[in-house]
């Protein structure tokens, strides 16, 4: 299973990469906005700095929702560098417009999927990656993990190329249950990936050698 972050703050892209176990990053408009990255140049000059510090897939997301200003958006996004992947949300014109990039040999990731009928459109479409949501589901008391199982089912059973890109992870456990269930990517903010890290009898075992050591060696 790949390790993406979800986020576009630099300093937390830099400090999960240098763990060694990155393979991509993921960002969307809100992501952008909440690092205060605004105006079309400072965004696209974000995009560039996040490819450079990662070696590995950027998703970097439209904002138009028209079939004309999605391709013009996302062939713009494609030729910045060759780890752009173009997010494109879940709607008629996204699928066409996933469609249509396919066949020009651009990379896609249809965001926003919430059904197993909604990632079967987009895996026919020829999207490389599709991200259901689990967090946004969970919040309205439907299971997303359960959503996330349904998918990768379908897409072994049919044989689909594209890839369950897991979204909207708030904790360590839906991270677990991704590896658990075969999804082929997380993305997750740091805290969730850093959350792995942790357990008490590792930090308590760890006291002890330390200590033994010390008494030990002086
Ligand atoms: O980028 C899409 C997704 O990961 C959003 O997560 O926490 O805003 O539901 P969240």
């Amino acid at each position: 299973m790949k390790f993406f972050i979800d986020t576009a703050n630099l300093a937390q892209i830099k400090e999960a990469n240098e763990l060694g176990i990155l393979d991509g990053v993921t960002t969307n408009p809100s992501l952008m906005a909440k690092e205060g990255i605004k105006g079309r140049d400072n965004i696209l000059k974000h995009y560039v700095d996040i490819c450079k510090i990662v070696k590995g897939d950027v998703s970097a997301e439209v904002i138009s929702t028209d079939f004309e200003g999605i391709i013009r958006e996302g062939e713009e996004l494609a030729s910045l560098h060759e780890n752009i992947v173009v997010k494109v949300p879940m709607i008629k014109d996204g699928i066409k417009a996933i469609s249509f990039f396919k066949s020009e040999g651009i990379r896609t990731n249809c965001t926003l999927v919430f059904s197993p009928g909604q990632a079967i459109l987009a895996a026919k479409a020829g999207a490389t990656y599709i991200s259901p949501f689990i967090g946004r589901l969970d919040d309205i008391a439907f299971n997303g993990l359960e959503l996330i199982a349904q998918i990768t089912g379908i897409f072994a059973v049919q044989g689909y190329e594209t890839q369950v890109l897991a979204a909207s992870i708030r904790n360590p456990i839906h991270i677990v249950k991704c590896a658990e269930i075969g999804a082929h990517v997380i993305t997750s903010p740091l805290e969730p990936i850093l959350a792995l890290l942790n357990h008490p009898l590792t930090d308590s075992g760890l006291q002890k050698f330390l200590a033994d050591h010390k008494k030990a060696n002086g």
